[in-house]
């Protein structure tokens, strides 16, 4: 009966039909001619999965297991094994479905593999876009182009398309104290490049806006998108469009007349830090949010595997934080251009910590505005990132792990190292365009290969949990 049952709903499933009919054959089931076009629906996972505490308990266990860690595995493992791929991650999302009625799996995207992949795709590429958007400000800022637009439209405007229009903004321009006290004499083919560089990057901010906000309506309407999901995303749109403000806040600081003629005009380190800080957490927001809809469970293997990712969580979460923090702190080395002074390394000039670190009042302004503290401030986070990555790295060795986890700590530690070399590099050669972006980018690599370390060490969900043998199979 209980055969009969399992093969009817095979039937309704081609690509399930070919993985499961070959496990079938195991137990002397004969399932072998399985044609049918139509769709293994939602209704019918759940049908097939509650008939499973009617199987005697070693069957039950391999139909979940074929069901849902298979299927979940399809995404860190076995997509190298060209033929199941398709028919795997299919089962990833059958079973998943199943799970999310029966044991409680959260799905951020409804509908399907297909409408998953989609929505996953478009989220990883925003993510993209505000990765080059972060890397196209830092540009803009070391080619002190920033201050080259003296107004701002929410909607934008078109550039200046005759030689008349740029003579106007140019002259707008000469009136800022960045003009008068550094730029002064200028002549417009130089004024031209930094003009282009800060309107490619607001026009580029505000495709990302379109980019996002369009596909974002077509998959609400389709019915892709799960509440929760809504919810999270119109929060990041949000901070998108704040983030433009944020960052005319931000240039207005340094269009006005410094307090003293000796000061260069810069634009305020609170606002460049508030700007930077918002577009980390907007990534960081959407990467997260693209690797949980196309892996809604983390990779397990076994419960010796799942303890072992437990204990790398707990260390995961404070380092993520504290690169978070570093990157912060390196935001405020840029807004008080404090990388053009105490050029060399370990040491700060001739000293390990310089005598003028508390000089200003009251003393916690040192920590945001006075260029040897932020200097040194920026060190010592560095290094205790550093040598925190180092730390998860060692202690994680001897656990039993995912391998995914394992080459993942791998690579942190390695892209920590780079990105400290890349600094002290960025430091002794007084601040190169070149060096200067690639450390940014560095930055926001690290904290990357944080978000993925934190998303794949979660807990997986209970009917993961109940599937998984005690120890792995050593293949
Ligand atoms: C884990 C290690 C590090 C992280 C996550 C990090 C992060 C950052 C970030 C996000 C910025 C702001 C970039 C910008 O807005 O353009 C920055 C700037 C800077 N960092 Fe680091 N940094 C690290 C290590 C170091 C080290 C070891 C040094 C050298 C001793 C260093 C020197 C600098 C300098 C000089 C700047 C200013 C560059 C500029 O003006 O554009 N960093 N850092």
């Amino acid at each position: 009966m209980l055969e009969s049952r399992l093969i009817s709903l095979l039937r309704k499933n081609k690509d399930l039909g070919v993985k499961i009919s070959s496990n079938l054959g195991k137990w002397g089931f004969t399932a072998t001619k399985i044609s049918n076009e139509a769709s293994f629906s939602t209704l019918n996972q759940y049908r097939l999965l509650s008939s499973l505490p009617k199987l005697a308990p070693s069957r039950r266990n391999f139909v979940r297991r074929t069901f849902v860690n298979y299927g979940l595995r399809s995404f860190h493992q076995l997509n190298h094994k060209g033929v199941h791929r398709t028919s795997f991650r299919k089962i990833s999302t059958v079973a998943a479905s199943a799970a999310e009625n029966k044991e409680g799996l959260k799905f951020l995207v409804i509908a399907g593999p297909h409408a998953r992949k989609m929505v996953g795709i478009w989220l990883f590429t925003s993510a993209a876009w505000v990765f080059s958007m972060v890397v196209l400000g830092g540009i803009t800022r070391l080619t002190r182009s920033g201050l080259s637009m003296t107004d701002w439209k929410f909607t934008g405007s078109l550039p200046p398309l005759t030689d008349e229009d740029w003579l106007v903004e140019f002259e707008k321009y000469k009136q800022s104290p960045e003009y008068k006290r550094v730029n002064k004499g200028m002549n417009i083919e130089d004024f031209k490049f930094i003009y282009w560089m800060e309107y490619a990057h607001r026009m580029w901010g505000r495709a990302l806006g379109i980019m996002f906000a369009l596909p974002f309506s077509y998959f609400l309407r389709k019915g892709y998108i799960t509440v929760r999901l809504g919810f999270r995303l119109s929060g990041l749109f949000a901070l998108g469009a704040g983030q433009g403000l944020i960052g005319w806040w931000m240039v207005k600081s340094g269009l006005e007349e410094p307090a003293s003629e000796y000061v260069e005009p810069r634009v305020s380190p609170y606002r460049l830090a508030a700007h930077l800080t918002s577009a980390f957490a907007i990534y960081c927001g959407l990467f997260w949010t693209a690797l949980s809809v196309v892996m809604p469970e983390p990779p397990a293997e076994s419960l010796a595997c799942v303890r072992g990712a437990a204990k790398v969580k707990r260390l995961a979460l404070p380092v993520g934080i504290l690169v978070g923090i570093t990157a912060i702190s390196g935001a405020f080395v840029a807004g008080n251009d404090a990388g053009r002074a105490f050029n060399t390394f370990p040491k700060m000039g001739d000293t390990w910590i310089p005598d003028d670190i508390f000089s200003m009042k009251p003393l916690i302004r040192n920590f945001f505005e006075n260029t040897s503290t932020v200097q040194l401030d920026h060190r010592i986070l560095a290094t205790a990132t550093l040598a925190a990555i180092g730390g998860l790295w060692l202690s994680a060795r001897k656990l039993d792990m995912h391998p995914a986890v394992r080459h993942l700590i791998g690579s942190t530690m390695g892209m920590a190292a780079l990105q400290v070399t890349l600094g002290i590099s960025t430091l002794l050669s007084y601040v190169p365009v070149s060096l200067g972006a690639a450390h940014q980018a560095g930055a926001l690599t690290l904290l990357t290969f944080m978000i993925l370390l934190n998303h794949t060490v979660r807990r997986p969900s209970p009917s993961l949990l109940k599937t998984l043998p005690s120890v792995a199979k050593m293949v």
